[in-house]
């Protein structure tokens, strides 16, 4: 099945040099497109609305400060299964327990800068593409 889901290669990525190589990672994959991409410093606003879930746990405030430490690459990818494909392409949240051959498992060990963030169910892929890319999911 067709999908869209919202990448986020977090300023971990952009700082030490691996957003090729990450977006080459999810756009070698047949059937996978990219369809919109933008650099950007994320505002607190943005943030919040982002990791709403988050919100009140030990890790929040941490990580809405280092989002907000640099720029991010913002993407939506399309394509087959692509939701559940781009988690497991990125690995597990904690990148030490994230297998090799993932992104995080490859390329990064502490779990606060674990280099990408990808949409975990349809209704987060829409959720997240409206605060990333307004109007892009009403197609
Ligand atoms: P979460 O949504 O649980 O993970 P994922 O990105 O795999 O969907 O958490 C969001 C981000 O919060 C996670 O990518 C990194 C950060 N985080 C921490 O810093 N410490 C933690 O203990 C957890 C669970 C997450
Ligand atoms: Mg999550």
């Amino acid at each position: 099945m067709s999908q869209r889901t919202l990448v986020l290669l977090k300023p971990d990525a952009t700082r030490r040099g691996l957003i090729g190589e990450i977006i080459s990672r999810i756009e070698r994959k047949a059937n996978w497109t990219v369809a919109a991409m933008e650099l950007r410093t994320l505002d607190t606003a943005t943030l919040e609305k982002h990791y709403g879930e988050h919100v009140g746990k030990p890790f929040y405030g941490p990580l809405m400060e280092f989002m907000a430490s640099g720029p991010v690459v913002a993407l939506i990818v399309e394509g087959e299964s692509v939701i559940e494909g781009v988690r497991a392409l990125a690995g597990k949240t904690d990148p030490l327990a994230a297998g090799p051959g993932t992104i995080r498992g490859d390329y990064a060990t502490i779990t606060r800068e674990n280099l990408i963030h990808a949409s975990d169910s349809e209704e987060s892929a829409a959720r997240e593409i409206s605060i990333f890319f307004p109007g892009f999911s009403l197609v």
